[in-house]
């Protein structure tokens, strides 16, 4: 697939962190869930990733990486319509990574925020490493070898996708310039036919006279509309509306994941480091104790005490799980004393549980056949293998690598 078609591909990467919990089904994995309706994804563990700030940790890999997968199978996640695999198991990302290094100054790697903030937040690891300087181009790798048109990312995660498109840049003006570019580019407009040609000839005028971005989508949805060119005429149309050269990596967006709303057992974002966690296939008796002994506002010490939920992490949660009715019936009932705080409670547990119920159900299915896990990895690497392949035949042959 072209350049240019590829634009409506989604990829994003998780770090093996194993189980998962409702922060992620909130946040991250609903998101997929929807997404893979929408755009053809690819959604891969992060393996490699892990690794520059885990590297001496060999047994968190395996387990974790299974265990991460089940939740994201459980939850919705479906192999028919995302491909799912593992960073490791595609050489290519490896080699696309090397090549990009060629051209990436070290400097665009320093600047990324994440690297000093992550180098001063783990002082208890060794970070001062070639790969960890070299992480952020690992992902630009990661995204660029599928040619992605959208990358669902966290906050913390734009200013890699914002190194990624720099990078991509970078190399379609090193090494997108053909000799003889521009005549090819004009014959290729020929072979669009009359019409259709001069459309984008105006178009790409207006986009370069006057900077009329309107245009330059215009002339991008002409093109991918056109079935009787080649791929490589393709892209050189594509890199021809905004001047420089054949475009060889795409340029992708990313598409930002909002903050989950879900708070940990005590108010703060849920994250495994702050223990606050209810995780996908935690048992639920405990998943009700848990939510039972969650703190309320302090200022309802006796269930006389009016309270309010403003200052409470419960009505955090009936914000995600309960109705509008249910959520009057709470600040109704907190700030006049009306109801107690386990009554409140009640509501969020029985949601909870019913939202996990079936997730468990599913996940347990398998748990009980790792084996159907690890060929839906194996699937789902021989599709990504295949993309990446031909991306890196690209890049090789653009670089001068291919051809004796
Ligand atoms: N760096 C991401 C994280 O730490 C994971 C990741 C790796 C990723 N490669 C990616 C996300 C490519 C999106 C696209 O969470
Ligand atoms: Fe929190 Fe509900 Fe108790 Fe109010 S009544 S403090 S909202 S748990």
């Amino acid at each position: 697939m072209s350049t240019v078609d590829s634009q409506k591909r989604v990829l994003s990467g998780m770090r093996p962190t194993g189980k998962l919990h409702l922060g992620h089904l909130h946040g991250v994995l609903k998101n997929w869930v929807k997404l893979q309706h929408e755009y053809e994804c690819f959604f891969f563990v992060a393996d490699w990733h892990a690794l520059t700030t885990h590297y001496g940790e060999q047994n968190l890999f395996d387990e974790n990486v299974l265990e991460m997968v089940i939740d994201w199978l459980a939850v919705g996640v479906n192999p028919g319509s995302a491909a799912l695999f593992v960073q490791s198991r595609i050489p290519e990302h490896a080699e696309l990574h090397l090549l990009l290094s060629m051209t990436t100054p070290v400097s665009w790697l320093e600047r990324v925020p994440s690297y000093k903030d992550q180098q001063e937040k783990l002082q208890e690891r060794e970070l001062d490493t070639y790969g960890f300087l070299g992480y952020p181009l690992l992902q630009a790798a990661d995204i660029l070898i599928y040619r992605a048109g959208f990358v669902p990312v966290g906050a913390d995660q734009v200013a890699h996708v914002e190194l990624t498109r720099e990078v991509a840049r970078r190399f379609n003006h090193i090494y997108g310039k053909e000799p003889g570019f521009e005549d090819n580019a004009e014959a290729a407009i020929k072979k669009m036919g009359k019409k259709a040609a001069k459309l984008y000839s105006e178009l790409r005028k207006a986009f370069q006279e006057q900077g009329d971005h309107a245009a330059l989508e215009k002339a991008r949805a002409l093109l991918r509309e056109q079935q009787n060119i080649s791929i490589g005429d393709r892209e050189r149309l594509f890199g021809y509306l905004e001047g420089g050269g054949k475009m060889i990596l795409a340029e992708p967006q990313s598409l930002l994941t909002p903050a989950s709303k879900m708070p940990g057992l005590d108010g703060q974002k849920m994250s495994k480091s702050y223990d606050n966690t209810i995780s996908l296939r935690e048992d639920l008796e405990q998943v009700s104790k848990k939510i039972s002994t969650m703190p309320t506002d302090p200022a309802r010490v006796r269930l006389s005490d009016p309270g309010n939920p403003e200052k409470c992490p419960v009505w955090q949660l009936h914000q995600t799980y309960s109705d509008e009715s249910t959520r009057e019936w709470v600040v109704e009932g907190c700030k006049s004393a009306g109801i107690g705080c386990l009554e409140c409670k009640k509501p969020v547990i029985d949601a909870v549980v019913a939202e996990l119920e079936p997730i468990q159900g599913e996940a347990a299915q398998y748990e009980k056949d790792r084996d159907l896990v690890r060929s839906i990895l194996v699937e789902g690497s021989e599709k990504a293998r295949e993309t990446a392949k031909e991306t890196l035949a690209e890049v090789r042959s653009a670089m001068g690598l291919g051809s004796w």
